[in-house]
């Protein structure tokens, strides 16, 4: 027992000179020991772990290392919602931004804010229990995150424990995981050796290692770590928060500055400016946040932003090229892109040989020609896109872009709707193009998330014409399968696991996965939330689709459309008969089944009395009328009805009888 406590003790005090070693060494920057001194103490903790397993703890400096990985992340619910901040683009919207802030905490004062870096990286929330690191999460919808606990274990600006002797019971805190510029040219460097293909930016390569389901992969890449927030804190200023954040041990960034009213914010972002691009790591902008939490607390939030935040965007950068050549892409709903192929350019960090040139108008608008010098512009993370021409650099011999009147693809025409900018294909699921899209979105990570199928294997299954709707996914069989170029047995089995797994699924992302035209995660959550199932959805009407929040007359159009197509529903039920399944949300529906309908009851019933039929159609959302006119849906006709089913036949009313009544009710039973 003595000798065990020995153990312990030495344990505890490995665990301390290591974890100081590692804070002087990633967070001061400024080793304080010789590396050979740092893989002995390293090594003999490691030993006496692997002979003591009881003494082990998750917030052992060794379980940076090693840990096994993971099939698949799991979600977490953040506490607090991880929400966005506005952006700002210009000295006038700082203005702006400043003015709403004086005028709502009706005050004259210059405003004290801290003047933060825009770190190019990604929004990661770490949760301290009892000051040791339990759980990690990506930013995920705001709403919930990806569980990357294991990954940011292997971070090492991360500390596994906050260096106080008094941590709190439970704490938060966010920053920014990032990749140094220096890190990101030495993992290019090695990629171009070994012939594998480099990362575009540091944010992508950071992006890429975090998620990565063997948290020894996130470890060799070097990921580093930002602290910029403790969302629940109870302090008075936004400062005292990040000194706290230093305190316990997080590098946070050593640009911030307290800085005061517009013209403090002005002088900030010019400075900034020109130190941008010596800085070690990429930014973005300058996020300004008011100082005063208890000032904070009172602007509040608007729609999924703060009010005392803002994001200043530095702006864009742009370049010249020269036009080769405009080809037209076919996206997942037909829609026929126009793509500049671009003379090579280096651009905001990255080679750029392509943009989008968005649709005939903006190229009409924009007066873009063939053999043209064209201005480039790269903000961030978006996409490269063309902003103009150079017209006084224009050869004679420049070409004007003809809008398509056939597919490139299926050769199928293409048509500019009414009232559309776009032109689409016509031959909608037959395309190929169309149909390769419409799987890779249903597989994709936020619809059905199959893992492993990626997009050339999808073009090898539409070619090979293995697949022509996403139902057939499947029927796929073994055999199918390792016909396929380059495909072991032991992918064809882990991808026919994955494809068997992603039918256990959830109603949001079933929706999301059926490619429904305007419908993204968001508008599929709500769709779930307020429908709870699929079919009240499958037979709602425009009417009861608008009516529901943050749903227009266009998505509700478009949904509504979608459910009248017999090919989906056909592939809708080929889905369920397959084995797709969701649990029922047992949520009560804000939009009952037959909201917006009118019934109108006359005549006589045998299996229930016409007060009990207009009780039970007002409960499920139905209104039940006296008289009938052309706003009536149904008019339930029972014996000896009479001149209301006349006037339902003058008004071509449709006209049910009492059993197709019974029909309807019992489907929302
Ligand atoms: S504060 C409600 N501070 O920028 C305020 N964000 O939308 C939440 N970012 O993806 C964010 N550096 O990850 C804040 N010093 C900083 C930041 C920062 C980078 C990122 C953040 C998020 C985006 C803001």
């Amino acid at each position: 027992m003595k000798n065990n406590n020995k153990v312990a003790v030495r344990i505890a005090q490995l665990r301390d000179i290591i974890e100081q070693h590692n804070y002087q060494y990633y967070v001061l920057d400024n080793p304080s020991i010789p590396d050979s001194e740092y893989d002995r103490l390293f090594n003999e903790l490691k030993d006496l772990e692997t002979q003591h397993p009881e003494l082990q703890t998750l917030d052992s400096p060794t379980h940076r290392v090693g840990a096994k990985p993971l099939a698949v992340f799991k979600s977490i619910t953040h506490k607090v919602p991880m929400l966005s901040i506005d952006n700002a683009f210009s000295s006038e919207d700082i203005d702006n931004f400043v003015r709403r802030i004086n005028e709502r905490l009706g005050s004259s004062n210059a405003v004290e804010f801290v003047a933060e870096p825009k770190i190019d990286g990604l929004a990661v929330s770490l949760v301290y229990e009892n000051g040791v690191l339990s759980h990690a999460a990506t930013r995920g919808d705001g709403a919930t995150g990806e569980d990357i606990t294991l990954n940011c274990r292997a971070i090492q600006d991360i500390p596994l424990r906050l260096h106080t002797k008094t941590p709190p019971d439970h704490a938060e805190v966010r920053g920014e995981v990032y990749m140094l510029k220096s890190r990101f040219q030495q993992l290019n460097a090695i990629a171009l050796s070994e012939n594998s293909n480099p990362f575009a930016n540091p944010r992508n390569a950071a992006a890429g290692s975090l998620r990565q389901l063997d948290p020894n992969i996130t470890r060799k890449r070097g990921l580093s770590f930002f602290a910029y927030s403790l969302p629940e804190a109870q302090m008075l200023k936004h400062s005292d928060c990040l000194q706290q954040l230093r305190d316990w041990g997080f590098k946070v960034c050593d640009q911030i500055q307290l800085v005061s009213g517009v013209s403090g914010c002005e002088e900030y972002f010019k400075q900034l400016g020109i130190k941008r691009d010596l800085l070690p790591y990429e930014i973005d902008g300058i996020v300004y946040k008011v100082n005063s939490l208890a000032d904070q607390k009172e602007l509040g939030f608007v729609s999924r932003s703060p009010r005392w935040a803002i994001a200043y965007k530095f702006p864009a950068q742009e370049v010249m090229t020269e036009l080769l050549a405009v080809d037209f892409q076919v996206g997942r709903t037909g829609i026929l892109t126009p793509v500049a192929r671009l003379q090579p350019v280096f651009v905001g960090g990255v080679t750029v040989s392509n943009a989008t040139l968005h649709n005939m108008d903006e190229i009409a608008r924009k007066d873009i020609q063939i053999g043209d010098t064209v201005i480039v512009r790269r903000a961030g993370d978006v996409i490269p896109e063309v902003v103009g021409s150079v017209l006084a650099k224009r050869p004679k011999n420049a070409k004007q872009i003809k809008a398509p009147t056939k597919c490139p693809v299926c050769n199928s025409a293409a048509i500019r709707m009414e009232g559309e900018a776009a032109i689409r294909c016509m031959g909608e699921l037959s395309c190929p193009a169309q149909l390769k899209e419409a799987i890779a979105h249903f597989a994709s990570r936020r619809a059905m998330d199959i893992d492993g199928l990626g997009d050339k294997l999808v073009d090898q299954f539409v070619e090979a014409n293995l697949i022509r709707t996403v139902a057939d996914l499947y029927v796929l069989k073994y055999d199918q399968l390792l016909q396929l170029e380059r495909m072991g047995e032991k992918s064809a089995n882990n991808l026919l696991q994955a494809i068997d797994s992603s039918k256990n699924t959830t109603l949001e992302r079933f929706l999301y996965a059926l490619g429904i035209r305007e419908v993204g995660t968001t508008t599929a959550k709500t769709l779930a939330f307020e429908f709870g199932d699929l079919e009240p959805l499958m037979l709602a009407n425009i009417e009861q689709l608008q009516r529901i929040q943050d749903i227009g007359p266009v998505v509700a159009e478009s949904i509504y459309v979608f459910f009248q197509q017999q090919h989906n529903l056909e592939v809708i039920n080929k889905l369920i008969k397959y084995g797709v399944h969701w649990p029922k949300n047992k949520i009560e529906r804000k939009v009952l089944p037959l909201a917006g309908q009118t019934f109108v009851l006359t005549g006589a019933m045998v299996s229930l009395t016409r007060d009990a039929a207009t009780e039970i159609l007002q409960n499920l959302g139905a209104t039940v009328a006296g008289s009938v006119s052309k706003k009536t849906t149904y008019v339930v006709a029972g014996a000896e009805a009479g001149s209301k089913l006349a006037k339902a036949q003058q008004l071509g009313v449709k006209v049910l009888n009492e059993e197709q009544l019974l029909e309807i009710l019992r489907m929302h039973d």
